[in-house]
């Protein structure tokens, strides 16, 4: 059999290089900063830390993370916007070490948030999770969407659709698509060796997008709060390793 052993040790050092510019990110992010000076220190780390980071110049990508706030549901672009008091935000870090990406991400509150903000980032989250604890080998890509599906919409939440997780390891996105919705024991079946990311995107309103004419920004087509959070894992032979565990105990606001 072909071992993954040497796939999954650099899959390591690159989710760890992602999951600890979060935890840097983590002390720095309070009311008063602007998205662009989140961008830096993140770019700016990776880099002095043996990475690099991979959305820069990815097919014309122009800063190093994503920063995705209120409305936004991906890709939002850092830029001179400052962060605010009830503001949440996604931030997404991909790492490059050794020619292998780490993809992670998590949600930030700014301040006092409201109710209905901590509520959606929770169950988000939570999906998230239940997702990962079922992973293991000859379980389907339909039964990580079935978890997610079904904690979301529980909750009065709708999963989008039109962005997905992906296989990640020499290349950033690969096969295959992970759907975060789905039916039990449809689509590719799971094996030693898999490395993909989860990485759902729960709106409270309606699931529609649109992206914005910058080409990157998508943002809820009923202007509703979007979360998401995100892991790169691997399927080991009776389960499954994050790779992008926080370092600091980091899981989900508040980060204290
Ligand atoms: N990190 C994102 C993902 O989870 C992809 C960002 S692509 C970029 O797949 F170019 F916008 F950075
Ligand atoms: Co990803
Ligand atoms: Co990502």
């Amino acid at each position: 059999m072909n071992s993954y052993k040497e796939k999954f040790e650099k899959m390591r050092l690159a989710g760890n290089l992602a999951a600890r510019t979060l935890d840097m990110l983590t002390e720095n992010i309070k009311p008063g900063i602007s998205t662009e000076e989140i961008d830096k220190l993140g770019y700016e780390f990776i880099r002095d830390n043996g990475g690099f980071s991979a959305p820069l110049f990815y097919r014309g990508y122009k800063k190093s993370l994503c920063t995705s706030l209120n409305h936004v549901v991906c890709h939002g672009i850092p830029s001179d916007r400052i962060l605010v008091e009830g503001d949440i935000v996604n931030i997404d870090v991909t790492a490059i070490v050794e020619d292998h990406h780490g993809d992670t991400s998590r949600m930030f509150c700014i301040g006092k948030t409201p109710i209905k903000a901590n509520n959606l980032i929770n169950v988000t989250y939570d999906s998230m999770m239940k997702a990962i604890k079922i992973l293991k080998p000859n379980i389907k890509l339909g039964d990580i969407g079935y978890e997610i599906q079904t904690h979301a919409e529980k909750n009065g939440f709708s999963v989008v659709r039109d962005f997905c997780g992906h296989g990640v390891s020499t290349k950033f996105h690969e096969y295959p698509n992970v759907l975060h919705y789905g039916k039990k024991d449809t689509g590719t079946e799971l094996s030693p060796g898999m490395t993909f990311t989860i990485e759902p995107m729960i709106n409270s309103g309606k699931y529609e997008v649109k992206v914005l004419p910058d080409g990157w920004t998508a943002v809820t087509k009923d202007k509703s709060l979007s979360a998401q959070f995100e892991h790169t894992l691997g399927i080991t032979e009776n389960g499954y390793e994050i790779f992008t565990e926080s370092v600091k105990g980091y899981h989900k606001p508040p980060y204290l």
